[in-house]
């Protein structure tokens, strides 16, 4: 869909452009994709060509370009350079950008205007008072106590309830492959609506196919799709005047935020209904309760909690799915990683005197260095927000000496910068957790700004330890009922040469990822991990 939508645009382009710029694009496009390693910049069309030829890679034609500039950086020339910017991929340079000047850098229009209709003020969508006061409020539910009960009561249930039981069905036949990103996709927006608004939509196990629940999800990720569409879009202009006469794909948008409009305001009427929601703490009934003191008439009021669902949602709804998604594909191609995580486990429930891994507390989650090592490493290499954007305020120099005018966005790519020798050294296109583990076997962290994964500064995610928690919880969980097989081969140095992602405001993979199950035999293995017996 991305490419039709991304064609249409080209069209829309073509039709509006100049006939000496159809004979330059035409005779550009018929040449095969480049590996020039900087932007190719005209004097008219900017970076455009360049942009048009390497659109299906993206993120590696960005990796390319930063890789051999001096000081991992460079500048964007957009079309008629109406607009300027700068992409880096040098640590001192984000820190300055997501913390030294914080200020400088905002969300500003450029995402506003792309991303209003869906997420109106939301977090992710604010700057200044408004996205402050809503991240001190969320950042309760973020705290130790609230994720303790997290792990214990919503993670647990969901994966024993829903998970285990769903993938158990698609087990152990040879014919039979499941999806598994799509799976956790579902799983994750159930676990997301159980944190945003304390309800299990059972979107994984449901076999509704109308239900509510179901049409929300179809209508938010059609949304979402078009939102990065138009991040993408060489022209906004173009994405612009169809939605003035409400055509083609933003006439669907426009449908699509309809829906999930309607779906977040019967969640918060629902919810107004609730006697208990003074009491309860999910982020919804949190919200709800210090709403009352804003002074907002009532459609305002439901305005704003429309805003907080949606971001939330968007927060929690695909970016941990994504991240598990790259890590089984990587796990299949690297089987000594896959062994290393499984006796970490299995020693660890052995130890604790636990019969299941779902016994495993809060604490003992924690104490999984070489999963979390694993997950971190994953990340490196497929962060699920590949690339980040700000817009500058006023003209600044950054600390490697880049100019930034005023007005321009300044982007970061936490994709190019897993993949940078002079970050990571001569192997940092290979899978190691080891790399993140100290000679105790103790993870250590990077710094945020050399690993910006969950972003940084004032604004780095509020959701990381949870997503830590739950991608952990659904590690040990499946791998200890089953052994995946990747159909066609997982992640291995061959094939992460060209990286089967789509292009969208997370790094999903193209087509899903396809494997087969089989139900392991549990005390071969409890006993192979007592014995200490290793693989390699
Ligand atoms: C692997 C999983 C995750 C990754 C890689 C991730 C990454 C990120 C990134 C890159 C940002 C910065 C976005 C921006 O400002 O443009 C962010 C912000 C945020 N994330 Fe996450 N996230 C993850 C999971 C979660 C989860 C599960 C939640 C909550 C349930 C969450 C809640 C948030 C919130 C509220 C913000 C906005 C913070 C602010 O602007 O002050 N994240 N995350």
């Amino acid at each position: 869909m991305f490419n039709d939508i991304t064609n249409s645009n080209i069209l829309s382009l073509l039709i509006l452009s100049l006939p000496i710029l159809l004979t330059t694009i035409l005779y550009h496009l018929t040449r095969h994709p480049t590996t020039t390693p900087c932007p190719e910049s005209h004097p008219f069309i900017g970076n455009l060509v360049a942009f048009l030829r390497n659109r299906h890679r993206f993120h590696d034609w960005v990796t390319d370009m930063l890789s051999t500039t001096p000081s991992l950086t460079l500048q964007v020339n957009g079309f008629l350079h109406l607009s300027h910017g700068i992409c880096t991929a040098n640590p001192t340079n984000i820190n300055h950008l997501l913390r030294q000047n914080f200020v400088n850098y905002i969300k500003g229009h450029r995402y506003t205007t792309v991303l209003q209709d869906l997420l109106g003020n939301g977090i992710f969508n604010s700057d200044g008072n408004m996205w402050s006061s809503q991240r001190k409020i969320a950042s309760h539910e973020f705290n130790t106590k609230a994720l303790r009960v997290f792990i214990s009561d919503t993670v647990r249930l969901q994966i024993t309830k829903s998970l285990v039981p769903y993938l158990l069905t698609a087990r152990d036949d040879d014919h039979t492959t499941v999806d598994l990103q799509q799976v956790l996709r579902k799983f994750s927006f159930d676990n997301i609506c159980n944190v945003a608004f304390g309800v299990d939509p059972c979107l994984l196990t449901s076999s509704v196919k109308d239900s509510k629940y179901v049409l929300f999800v179809r209508a938010f990720d059609v949304a979402v799709e078009h939102v990065s569409y138009r991040f993408m879009s060489p022209l906004p202009v173009v994405w612009k005047l169809k939605r003035f006469l409400n055509i083609g794909s933003e006439r669907k948008y426009k449908e699509a935020i309809e829906t999930v409009n309607q779906f977040a305001m019967d969640v918060i009427k629902s919810k107004e209904t609730q006697i208990s929601y003074k009491t309860n703490d999910d982020l919804l009934s949190r919200f709800m309760a210090s709403s009352w003191d804003m002074g907002f008439e009532d459609e305002e009021r439901r305005k704003f909690l429309r805003d907080i669902i949606i971001s939330f949602i968007l927060a929690g709804k695909d970016s941990t799915s994504t991240a598990l998604t790259w890590f089984f594909w990587l796990l299949d191609g690297h089987p000594h990683c896959k062994h290393m995580i499984h006796k970490e486990f299995t020693t660890l429930m052995t130890s604790s005197h636990h019969v299941h891994p779902l016994d495993l507390t809060f604490d003992d989650l924690k104490d999984l260095n070489y999963l979390h090592a694993a997950l971190s490493e994953s990340m490196r290499l497929f962060p699920p927000v590949p690339i980040n954007s700000r817009l500058t305020v006023d003209d600044d120099i950054l600390p490697d000496g880049t100019f930034v005018g005023k007005g321009w966005f300044a982007d970061y790519s936490a994709y190019a910068m897993g993949r940078m020798e002079r970050l990571w050294g001569s192997d940092c296109r290979e899978f190691k957790p080891e790399r993140w583990l100290d000679d105790n076997g103790v993870y250590q962290a990077f710094d945020q700004y050399k690993y910006p994964v969950f972003h940084g500064g004032f604004r780095l995610c509020l959701g990381k330890e949870m997503a830590y928690l739950q991608m952990k919880s659904v590690v040990v969980a499946v791998m200890h009922e089953f052994e995946i097989e990747v159909v066609g081969g997982g992640g291995t140095p061959e094939r992460m040469v060209d990286p089967p992602y789509s292009l969208s405001l997370v790094l999903n993979m193209k087509n899903g990822l396809h494997v087969r199950l089989k139900k392991r035999q549990q005390s071969s293995e409890a006993e192979r991990a007592k014995d200490g017996v290793t693989e390699r």
